[in-house]
């Protein structure tokens, strides 16, 4: 972790590296408005600006390996619903110095010129997601497999894992999971992951049991 001291703007950055919640600080911090002036209609918690992030998105040929909507590269997950699996504050510690967070990983690190930069990235990919409603599909599901197959999708599973039709192959393929593991510890694993791998890049949904019961119920009808 880097000790020198940096703007303020910096500090939830390396906070949020450390794991420490910085929601106080992110309100509290400047309201950086590329305008000039009007702070007041700047968006809470996140300075970031959308239209500047998209364009920084195709300039930084984040499309060379990330997908939007399942159209493009597979070299890393889809990128649509990442909003609704990660916080803002790990997207923006991640893109900012993605080995740092995952030692492993095989996206490079992108000389940035300042923090705003990547607070102006996450905003645009805030923009993508589709909005979960998790009661709306809970009851549309006539059975917990169909519960949980919509859940699949809606989350889509499928940036990261390869199902049957479609999917990313960068992680474990999914397609006969059901034949491999069973859905007791399937469950376990989909309520939290890092307790069961520590340091693992799946991510932790934040599912109740009973979601958690039907994807798993789902995965194990994939033989
Ligand atoms: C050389 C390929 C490569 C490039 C270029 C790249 N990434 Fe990645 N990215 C990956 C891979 C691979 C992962 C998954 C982590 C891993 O397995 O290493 C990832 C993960 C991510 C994640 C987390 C995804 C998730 O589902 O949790 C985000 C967000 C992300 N990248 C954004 C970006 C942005 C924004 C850019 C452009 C500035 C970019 N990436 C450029 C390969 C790349
Ligand atoms: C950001 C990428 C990512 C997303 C999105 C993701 N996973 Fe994973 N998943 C992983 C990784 C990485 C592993 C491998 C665990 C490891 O070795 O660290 C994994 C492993 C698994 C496993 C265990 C497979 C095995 O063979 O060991 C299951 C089951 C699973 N994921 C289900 C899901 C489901 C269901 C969803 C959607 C709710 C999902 N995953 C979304 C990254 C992801």
């Amino acid at each position: 972790m880097k000790t020198q001291v940096r703007k303020r703007v910096g500090l939830w950055a390396t906070l949020a590296l450390s794991g420490v919640a910085s929601v106080v600080i992110l309100t509290q911090g400047p309201s950086v408005s590329a305008e000039g002036g009007t702070a007041a209609t700047a968006p809470p918690v996140l300075n970031g600006r959308a239209d500047v992030g998209a364009k920084l998105f195709d300039r930084s040929d984040c499309r060379n390996c990330h997908s939007i909507n399942h159209q493009g590269s597979e070299v890393g997950p889809d990128l649509t619903q990442v909003s609704v699996r990660r916080s803002p504050e790990w997207l923006r510690a991640f893109i900012y110095d993605p080995e740092e967070q995952f030692p492993d990983t095989k996206m490079p690190r992108f000389p940035w010129k300042s923090e705003q930069e990547v607070a102006d990235l996450v905003a645009f990919l805030q923009t993508l997601k589709r909005p979960v409603n998790r009661e709306a599909i809970r009851k549309a599901s006539t059975s917990s497999v169909e519960f949980g197959r919509a859940l699949v999708t809606a989350f889509d599973c499928r940036a990261c894992h390869i199902i049957q039709d479609g999917g990313r192959p960068r992680y474990p393929n999914l397609t006969h999971i059901g034949s491999k593991i069973y859905p007791e510890w399937e469950q376990e694993w989909l309520m939290d992951p890092q307790k069961i791998k520590p340091g693992t890049f799946m991510p932790t949904f934040g599912f109740t049991e009973d979601e958690a019961k039907a994807i798993a119920t789902y995965l194990d009808s994939l033989k």
